[in-house]
């Protein structure tokens, strides 16, 4: 019998949701890095079978609609723009956004504040919105706002951060609220990984700096050399590259003269022209990084690259390496699933007892109950975080905001026991959350919560005498006492008053 191919295998093993939204056959998605990501580059990827992102952050639409023209003529697959309201003129974010709706962009990847009025007029047209968010709290506004997917992006990633927690950490939680895909960035060229961040829930995977050292990628040859030659401890964060960006907005780069501090003071310094892109002046401290079209002094320009440079050691075609991250993947995956097979029993909370059949029958019941429960902390979770920004009396929603995060925590929890019992995490969010915020009153909304709270600690007492593995047993047996704390602070605190008028 003929052994199947890597392709035949990546469908088996790697496919997931998400590669259905955006119309591509694996889950990797080049980043929408801006400059970096012209047509050329996304033609490569595309051709590769990954998805790819023109970077198209404040150029002006002549150019958007030569690129995505450029996009057409190569590949028929789809593609999306990568746009950056908070960093772009009103005036012409205005008109790139009702570009990419006149091309009928397939997809548009927004980055940094979450634009409901963007978000809302891309999919009024029926193009798919995924956003980019650094925290739990900006995933679910974008997911209220109406993207179709998220991108985590951690603090590993090249290039503006949004986050200030690393990737590992703020997956779990982001995957634990969302109602939609997820896909990961930060820090990611290497195939082990992929396969990892898969398992943990994510849905694609998002390359930046990895594809960024490649031949079609638009980024100067001085920028590509460096990142072949740099370890992960050779990037910095710093807000150092400022000049035309909103305040306060770290970048990852690779260590240089003006992250040494040789180049003077970022914010006292007077403008200092360091290079040219044809006519355009390209300033020191701004967050230009040397493109194939500039001139100037490259070494002192925003040299983007993320953690992950360890793992890339030459500049090669895009195609070529898209195909060896997957033929990694797919053998890391591979590996796990036959280590799975051979290794665990078909279910591994198998009673101590040896009542394997007992609890196997149990398994799809417990699965639903523990999917019920993540869809009520689901709800909780995005009650909790709404709520707290309509609080005006500080202690209440330091309170509220503890059981947000205690919410968040319990989610992640829940998912993944599911994983870990072989079931797939419910994306719903319980119907409480439209009950409870449709109410209007902060107090009674409150009171609504805790009501809700108890109707889970029941829940809990239910389930916890079906379920053998005693590591499960344990998790729900905190979650319950966490409740029933939590239910008394927020009783004892509505007792003694509420909020003020809202
Ligand atoms: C050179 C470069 C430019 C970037 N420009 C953008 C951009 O314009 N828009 C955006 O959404 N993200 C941009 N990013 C961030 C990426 O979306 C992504 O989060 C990051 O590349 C992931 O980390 P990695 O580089 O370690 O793969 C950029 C990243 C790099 C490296």
């Amino acid at each position: 019998m003929p052994l199947p191919s890597v392709d035949e295998l990546s469908d088996d093993l790697l496919h997931t949701p998400l590669c259905d939204l955006l119309g591509c056959r694996y889950p990797l998605i080049l980043a929408g890095m801006g400059g970096v990501a012209r047509a050329e580059l996304v033609t490569a990827v595309t051709l590769a079978g990954a998805f790819g992102f023109l970077g198209m952050v404040r150029e002006p639409p002549e150019l958007i609609q030569e690129e995505v023209a450029k996009v057409r003529q190569g590949t028929s697959a789809a593609f999306g723009v990568n746009l950056i309201p908070a960093a772009t003129e009103p005036g012409l974010l205005t008109r790139q956004v009702e570009l990419c709706i006149a091309l009928a962009v397939p997809v548009v990847g927004l980055f940094w504040n979450v634009s409901p009025s963007v978000i809302g007029a891309l999919r009024a047209a029926g193009i798919k919105v995924v956003h980019q968010v650094g925290s739990v709290a900006e995933a679910l506004q974008a997911q209220e706002a109406g993207a179709h997917a998220l991108i985590v992006q951690g603090t590993e990633a090249g290039g503006h951060v949004r986050s200030r927690q690393g990737l590992d950490e703020l997956l779990p939680k982001v995957l634990a609220v969302a109602g939609i895909p997820v896909a990961a960035a930060g820090g990611i060229a290497a195939g082990a990984d992929v396969a990892r961040l898969l398992t943990q829930g994510a849905q694609a995977a998002v390359l930046g700096t990895a594809l960024l050292a490649t031949r079609e990628s638009f980024a100067h040859d001085f920028h590509k050399l460096r990142v072949v030659q740099a370890r992960a401890t050779d990037t910095i964060l710093t807000e150092a590259f400022h000049v035309n960006w909103p305040p306060n907005a770290p970048v990852r780069v690779l260590k240089n003269s003006v992250t040494s501090g040789q180049r003077g003071d970022p914010f006292r310094s007077p403008a200092t022209v360091i290079g040219h892109e044809l006519e355009r002046p390209i300033y020191l401290f701004s967050t230009d990084s040397p493109l194939r079209t500039m001139t100037g002094d490259y070494e002192a320009m925003a040299l983007y690259a993320g953690c992950g440079v360890e793992h890339i050691r030459e500049i090669v075609p895009a195609g070529q390496r898209v195909a060896s991250i997957v033929a990694e993947a797919v053998a890391a995956r591979g590996k796990a699933r036959r280590a799975a097979v051979g290794v665990a029993s078909p279910v591994c909370y198998a009673d101590e007892t040896g009542d394997d059949q007992t609890t196997e029958a149990l398994r799809p019941q417990i699965l639903a109950r523990l999917d019920e429960l993540l869809e009520a902390e689901r709800a909780g979770a995005r009650l909790t975080l709404r709520t707290a920004a309509e609080l005006q009396d500080d202690s209440l929603r330091e309170l509220v905001d503890l059981v947000h995060h205690d919410e968040v925590k319990w989610c992640a929890m829940l998912a993944r026991q599911i994983r870990k019992l072989h079931g797939t995490p419910s994306t719903r969010t319980g119907a409480f959350y439209d009950k409870a915020i449709g109410i209007g009153d902060l107090p009674e909304r409150l009171a609504f919560l805790n009501r809700g709270q108890g109707w889970v600690v029941r829940k809990l007492r239910e389930l916890m005498p079906m379920v053998a593995d005693p590591e499960i047993v344990h998790e729900l047996g905190e979650m319950l006492d966490a409740h029933r704390t939590n239910i008394d602070k927020v009783n004892d605190r509505l007792a003694h008053g509420g909020d003020g008028p809202s």
